[in-house]
């Protein structure tokens, strides 16, 4: 059975110590989370390793990187790779945000290596995927997203894909408050699993999450989240603000 996920994208904000706040505030009002979800903090690199002790054993509640390199090891001064984040002991990483696609010039073929590197150190891509506002307007949303997991994500075999997360984040719904409607995020997940179960057959693609990212918030969750095909969320300015995140792991399904 697919897992229910809340995921936090902190992005490039806040301090250590503003940071600890947040998580310890969040994690006293989530006395614990059921097996079949799962609680994600993406949080800036150097917060990785202090934020640890905070939410070791605590159960399905994880730390994630919100990036990696696409190369092992080597001469790239300022990356981090995949091994590091392994050694430290992480589970998940955040892959294609749109932000990366957009600023860094991450391709498709890019991203696949990054998949890839990931699942050689089991760590769960929380593979992210979704339009501009042009090719929303222009109609085109499907094609696109599915060129979007057929370069980064379909050399995968059955077992492996189903180690991927999947975030559908419409660009333009991303931090500019304007969420993509209840049913254009169900349109676009059920074609997302369409376009997986006619790769993988239906059994393997029910037992994919795929996660909704783009202006999520406490009071937006639950409508969401109650989509047959949307599995949770990936948020960004809502997870800043503990009693907004709070609302919104506690509106997984
Ligand atoms: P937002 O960001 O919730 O601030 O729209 C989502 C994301 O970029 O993952």
């Amino acid at each position: 059975m697919r897992k229910q996920i809340a995921a936090a994208n902190w992005k490039m904000n806040k301090s250590l110590e503003e940071g600890k706040s947040l998580l310890e505030e969040i994690l006293s009002s989530v006395e614990s989370v059921p097996s079949n979800h799962e609680v994600v903090f993406a949080v800036p690199y150097p917060y990785l390793y202090p934020l640890q002790s905070i939410v070791e054993g605590k159960n399905n509640i994880f730390l994630s990187a919100q990036n990696c390199h696409h190369k092992t090891a080597g001469a790239f001064t300022g990356e981090v790779a995949v091994d590091m984040i392994a050694s430290i002991g992480l589970k998940f990483c955040v892959v294609g945000h749109s932000e990366r696609r957009e600023y860094f010039a991450e391709s498709n073929a890019v991203l696949a290596d990054k998949v890839n590197l990931c699942l050689t150190k089991e760590i769960t891509p929380i593979f992210c995927c979704g339009e501009p506002l042009d090719i929303r307007e222009a109609g085109a949303q499907n094609q696109y997203v599915e060129q979007q997991l057929q370069e980064s994500l379909f050399h995968l075999d059955e077992v492996a894909i189903q180690k991927v997360v999947i975030a559908y984040e419409p660009i333009w719904a991303i931090g500019t408050g304007k969420t993509a409607s209840s049913a254009q995020a169900q349109e676009m997940h059920a074609h997302i699993r369409s376009v997986l179960s006619k790769k993988y057959g239906t059994e393997v693609a029910a037992e994919i999450s795929i996660l909704y990212g783009g202006s999520v918030k406490g009071a937006n969750a639950v409508e969401l989240f109650s989509q047959p095909d949307v599995d949770g969320g990936l948020v960004g300015g809502a997870s800043l603000v503990a009693q907004e995140f709070i609302q919104i792991i506690k509106a997984l399904q």
